[in-house]
């Protein structure tokens, strides 16, 4: 159908979000306009508090925009919530301790209605993806947080989501573990060739794994800045080492200064 592949991904247009508390209002988002086309792997950063994670939340439906449009392959993200086009990870892993492995990755088929030995299966071979096949009857309190990371991971990917929103999901992890989950992040994105938006506060993270990084304003969030990362694609260890990565490091954290400047 014409057109239909340029509403697939995600969209923002003039979004804007004030919070209203007792202790007074926050403009978290003003403006921000954002295209993620579909396939993409869009990467935001920005200072701490400029409104990162409320953008995300509102693509994942748990924040509602107070202005603008925002929308998930064309769908209202309530719609797209409803039709499971969206899988989500947080910083962190947030498994229940009581649910192995594998019933915390079936856990959302299970929502679903879908029948037992289905679930079982799917949960598997997402575990196998995010290597972890060997640890389905294990409890989450006998992994790594590593590990319980990409139990999150193969969890938001049960339901086989089209776009996959990642809200600093290696930000606890050590940087030995974060750069070995970034490539596995590599190979499971190659494979599923999803849309995905993710958010970080590393700048080596955003420069490895991103086609487009967004770099966004201290409060009230903006995108100041789109910097295209043009980087061949398999990402791998030599990527790392490239004087093209280190150039692109450095324009992102030039990029990042002048955005951290920006009056609040
Ligand atoms: N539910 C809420 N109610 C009121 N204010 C909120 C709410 N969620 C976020 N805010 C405010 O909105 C602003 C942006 O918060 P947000 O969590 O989006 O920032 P962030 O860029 O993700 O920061 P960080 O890098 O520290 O995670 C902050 O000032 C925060 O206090
Ligand atoms: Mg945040």
């Amino acid at each position: 159908m014409a057109g239909e592949s340029e509403t697939l991904g995600l969209h923002a247009a003039k979004l804007g979000k004030r919070f209203s508390s007792k202790g007074g209002d926050v403009q978290a988002l003003e403006e921000v306009d954002l295209e993620v086309k579909q396939g993409g792997f869009m990467s935001i950063i920005g200072p701490s508090g400029c409104g990162k994670s409320t953008l995300l939340r509102a693509f994942s439906d748990l924040v509602e925009p107070s202005t603008g449009e925002i929308s998930v392959n064309g769908k209202m993200p309530a719609e797209a919530r409803a039709a499971r086009e969206f899988g989500v990870v947080f910083q962190s892993p947030n498994l229940l301790p009581w649910r192995t492995v594998l019933r915390n990755v079936t856990l959302p088929l299970q929502v679903m209605g879908v029948d037992r030995p289905t679930r079982n299966q799917t949960a598997l071979e997402m575990l196998e993806l995010v290597g972890l096949g060997s640890f389905a009857r294990h409890h989450p309190w006998q992994l790594s947080g590593g590990m319980q990371q990409r139990v999150a991971i193969a969890r938001a990917l049960s339901t086989n989501p089209s776009v996959l929103l990642m809200d600093e999901p290696f930000g606890a992890l050590d940087e030995i573990t974060r750069d070995r989950l970034n490539l596995e992040l590599m190979r499971i994105w190659g494979q599923l060739s999803a849309t995905i938006l993710f958010i970080t506060h590393s700048i080596t993270e955003a420069v490895f794994l991103s086609s487009q990084i967004a770099v966004m304003s201290s409060r009230p969030g903006r995108i100041t800045e789109l910097i295209d990362v043009n980087l061949p694609y398999p990402r791998n260890t030599e990527t790392r080492d490239m004087p093209e990565f280190y150039e692109l490091v450095i324009e992102v954290r030039r990029a990042l200064v002048e955005a951290s400047a920006v009056a609040s």
